[in-house]
């Protein structure tokens, strides 16, 4: 009962006002208040006041001890349950009995491990202890298994070992090769479930991804069944056996039907009239590129290209035709947002050509040169706006540029100089193509322009000296020997402008440009010159696919592109642990298509990440490549205090994705976050769980110099528990709790004698009063207190002691309060002066003043004023009057 004598504090002031709500007597369920009969009357009581109180057997206070203080506040008693259930757990019915018992108190949970194919019920894994004990007890049953017998899989096998599985489990089994999971994979799963299997496993036959030959699939799935089709498309200037440029071919139970193979198109002798004739080669059959040139019989004009070329999608442009007689054009027709380029004339001969340019801002699609056929035009080109603009004008070393404003559109040019003593190499401007600037020309110092030299090879063909040097900008003419004519050339920075030579290259010009299917109607007839191009454009609906624009190269048209249908996608690629974020169309069927151009976007199943982009585009009815939906991983755990079972057999599988389990166990004087010696660790997709997989594990159940537990405990890292010590004892630093920590405890639960030089003990009790802060064993030297009187007590003195030299200061007294008694002032015949505003109850210091009754008079000369001294008042006495009696 040591402990009860500095504990229980018999009074009753109130520490502030009158508002707050009191406290009724305690109702603890499985404990009781010590001496509760003794302080029941004093119930209600307020805030500030507290109680021991003890808890039955099996039950503990929060603090996990059999007693502790019950505090009255604001809100109430404090602890709100006082005594917890306390619940011990060293045995599993049918399952792993734990490495060491320890108890649990109310509210805990523990994991319970069961042997194969026993459960908790209701697939529990946790007991919970209650107010009355274990829920669920300690006690696996039986559950339902699994037999690797039940099942049979066609075209494969189940691929694991075990025979039985327990409820929940998975097993996973494999196709034989050639065939696939109805998910198209090479292995599934089925799981054991209360009804038996989940499902039947079934491999079907599929077909991988055939060879294309010169041509291309038209859907991207990469496996297909039975039965399914595959559609695909030859590559330009190709077909395949049939004529066709698509096909589609079949999974059948030998493979694929066909092969989707191409083979190169040609074009056949094209129909010509009589009086057109064909100038070499004359072939059977013409192949892709090949170029077939007309002439007429004289006296006639032809009508028509001079030449067609042979292109994939047949000759182009058409045969011409010849005539005795031709018409002239008028004027050539307005183009919009363009002009003729030089001026106007009134009519135009049969076969004369003007040219065609766009305004600023608007580039020329089609034909820029236009002819007058036989009295008709041939098709205009058409100008259509370029949004894009330039960005700043590039700077020229050792040169400047006449100033102009941004934007700088498409069309826009601005012109360059060199500074003095600067040679301008190039183009003096530059040209804003299509948000790009053309080239820059260059500033060279003058004095350092290179000079032109005629090589050896040259000089020998031609009457030019071999010994000579040039300067810049000197402008020659040679002959080179057998042959007639002048050639020019001009010297440019060190460079032959053009170069010299007697090489004779006939670089022929190209026919006119190809009607390319589904493109916009071009009917030039126009020949054009070695490196000239033209832009495509492709009718309404129809995208352009390879270059915009085709070049004439070698006398023939080069990098033609196609015209194709902007065709609508079907059913968008899936994404292996992914799906389509709901989009906006609202039915996602078998047989909906996506126009050209939707966007749609991926999400991950939990666990993994987005890796690329996350949307994809239809595009001419194909999508662009799916996202990835990838592993977030983790690495191989670092456990301290403990290692994974079987570790140098897992490591090389590491980094592992997010749901991979490990069982793990901790070294002695560790246990895991559910207090047993193993565990599994979890990757999850924040890292493994638990993260602090190995806990220090504190035994309590010895106090050196201090009271011992009730009953021995085990603690938890982390965990901290209060310590008492004897009188004249203390924790180090006068710390009252040891924790649990990964080296044991801190501080060790050994109390030690304080050094109670220069420090005080409790402070000196009062009467009527107390100190407002609880009561220490030991204050250091500085440290004050602070004390309250009980209601109507007058304090008198400081309120506040200090500790100094181990010596507390004078405490203040508590001075009584006066009773004014009726009694009293009955018998000395008297009576309060202010009835009204006088209390029957007065401080120390307070004045009372009294009068005599009627009928009375004062017996002595005497104060009727008087004060109260601690509890002491001095009353004064009256007496009957003598003789006449005067009424008023
Ligand atoms: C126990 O848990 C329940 C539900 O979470 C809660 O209502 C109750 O207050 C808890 N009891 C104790 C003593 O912590
Ligand atoms: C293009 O030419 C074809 C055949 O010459 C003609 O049928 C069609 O209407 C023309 N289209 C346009 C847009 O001029
Ligand atoms: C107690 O503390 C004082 C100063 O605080 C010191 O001088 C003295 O040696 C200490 N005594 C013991 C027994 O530790
Ligand atoms: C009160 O008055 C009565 C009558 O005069 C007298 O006998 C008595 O002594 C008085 N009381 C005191 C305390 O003087």
């Amino acid at each position: 009962m040591l402990l009860l004598v500095n504990v229980i504090l018999i009074s009753g002031f109130s520490t502030v006002g009158g508002q707050v709500k009191p406290c009724d007597f305690p109702q603890i369920n499985h404990g009781r208040l010590y001496y509760e009969d003794r302080y029941r009357p004093y119930f209600p009581v307020a805030v500030g006041n507290y109680y021991s109180y003890h808890c039955n057997p099996d039950f503990v206070t929060p603090s996990n001890s059999y007693w502790d203080y019950i505090h009255c506040t604001k809100e109430g008693w404090s602890p709100e349950v006082p005594c917890l259930r306390k619940c011990t757990f060293s045995y599993v019915e049918n399952g792993y009995r734990p490495s060491s018992e320890r108890a649990y108190i109310q509210n805990q949970s523990v994991k319970v491990d069961c042997y194969p194919g026993y459960s908790l019920p209701n697939e529990q894994t946790e007991i919970t202890c209650t107010e009355n004990g274990w829920s669920p007890l300690p006690k696996c049953i039986r559950v339902k298994t699994c037999s690797k017998s039940d099942i049979e899989v066609e075209n494969g096998f189940m691929s694991e070992f075990d025979f039985t599985y327990a409820l929940n489990r998975k097993t996973e089994y494999r196709c034989k090769p050639g065939y696939v999971t109805t998910d198209g994979e090479t292995s599934g799963s089925v799981t054991c479930l209360q009804s038996g299997w989940s499902h039947q496993p079934t491999c079907i036959k599929s077909c991988d991804m055939p060879d294309f030959e010169n041509s291309r699939p038209k859907t991207n799935s990469k496996w297909y069944k039975l039965g399914d089709k595959l559609d695909y498309e030859c590559h330009d200037g190709y077909e395949n056996m049939d004529g066709h440029s698509k096909g589609t071919i079949e999974c059948g139970y030998h493979g694929w039907t066909d092969l989707p193979t191409c083979y190169e198109r040609e074009c056949r002798v094209p129909q010509v009239g009589k009086e057109v004739f064909v100038i070499d080669p004359k072939n059977e059959k013409y192949r892709v590129g090949d170029v077939l040139k007309f002439t007429c019989r004289a006296g006639l004009r032809r009508v028509g290209p001079d030449s067609i070329q042979c292109y994939h999608f047949g000759w182009s442009p058409n045969v011409p035709t010849c005539k005795g007689q031709v018409q002239s054009c008028s004027s050539p027709p307005q183009l919009l947002n363009g002009q003729v380029k030089g001026t106007k004339k009134e009519e135009y001969e049969h076969s004369e050509v003007v040219e065609y340019v766009c305004n600023s801002k608007f580039l020329l699609k089609g034909p820029h040169k236009i002819e007058c056929v036989d009295g008709k035009w041939t098709t205009l080109p058409t100008c259509i706006e370029e949004e894009s603009t330039c960005g700043d004008i590039p700077e020229l070393e050792h040169g400047y540029v006449e100033p102009s404003a941004p934007p700088y559109h498409h069309g826009d040019s601005v012109a360059f100089s060199c500074r003095e003593t600067f040679t301008m190499i190039g183009h003096r401007s530059i040209t804003c193509i299509k948000g790009t600037w053309t080239q820059l020309p260059q500033c060279v110092a003058t004095d350092q322009l290179e000079k032109c030299v005629v090589p050896d090879s040259i000089a020998s063909e031609t009457n030019l000296p071999n010994k000579n040097e040039f300067n810049h900008n000197t402008k020659i003419s040679y002959r080179c020997w057998g042959k007639s004519g002048n050639k020019h050339s001009i010297c440019i920075n060190g460079r032959w402008d053009p170069k010299l030579t007697c090489t004779e290259v006939k670089i022929q010009p190209c026919p006119p440009p190809p009607q390319i299917p589904y493109s916009q109607n071009v009917t030039t007839t126009v020949n054009y010159q070695d490196g000239e191009k033209m832009s495509i454009l492709c009718q309404e609906n129809y995208l352009i696919q390879g270059a915009e624009e085709i070049v004439c190269k070698d006398g023939r048209w080069q990098s033609i592109p196609r015209c194709a249908e902007k065709s609508p996608c079907s059913k968008p690629p899936d994404v292996d642990h992914g799906r389509i974020r709901s989009s906006i169309f609202p039915k996602e069927g078998e047989g909906r298509v996506y126009p050209h151009g939707t966007k749609l976007s991926y999400v991950c199943e939990d666990g993994f990440g987005i890796s690329g982009r996350d949307g994809i585009t239809c595009h001419m009815g194909k999508w662009s490549s799916p996202p990835l939906c990838v592993v977030k991983p983790c690495d191989f755990p670092q456990i301290n205090h403990g290692r994974l079972y079987y570790e140098d057999r897992y490591r090389p599988y590491f980094p592992v994705a997010v749901g991979n389990y490990y069982s793990y166990h901790c070294n002695p004087d560790f246990v895991t976050p559910s207090n047993s010696y193993w565990d599994y660790i979890h990757c999850t997709k924040e890292g493994w769980s638990p993260e602090v997989p190995c806990l220090r594990k504190c035994t309590f159940s010895y106090v050196e110099n201090g009271y011992r537990p009730s009953s021995e405990r085990a603690y938890l890292q982390n965990e901290s528990v209060k310590v008492d010590c004897y009188p004249g004892y203390s924790l180090p630093n006068e710390q009252t709790e040891i924790t649990c920590t990964e080296n044991g405890w801190s501080p060790l639960p050994k109390c030690i004698r304080v050094n109670s030089t220069g420090k005080c003990g409790p402070p000196p009790p009062i009467e009527n009063g107390d100190i407002t802060s609880l009561s220490l064993p030991v204050y250091t030297s500085g440290s004050s207190v602070e004390y309250q009187c009980q209601s109507l007590y007058r304090l008198e003195g400081d309120k506040k002691i200090m500790c100094r030299n181990g010596k507390w200061g004078k405490p203040p007294k508590c001075l009584h309060a006066c009773v004014i008694s009726e009694e009293i002032m009955e018998k000395y015949n008297i009576t309060l002066k202010w009835k009204e505003r006088q209390k029957l109850y007065s401080q120390t210091g307070d004045t009372v003043e009294f009068i005599c009754k009627y009928g009375y008079h004062p017996t002595t000369s005497q104060s009727f004023r008087k004060t109260c001294q601690d509890g002491k008042l001095e009353y004064p006495r009256c007496v009957k009057k003598a003789g006449r009696y005067y009424h008023y």
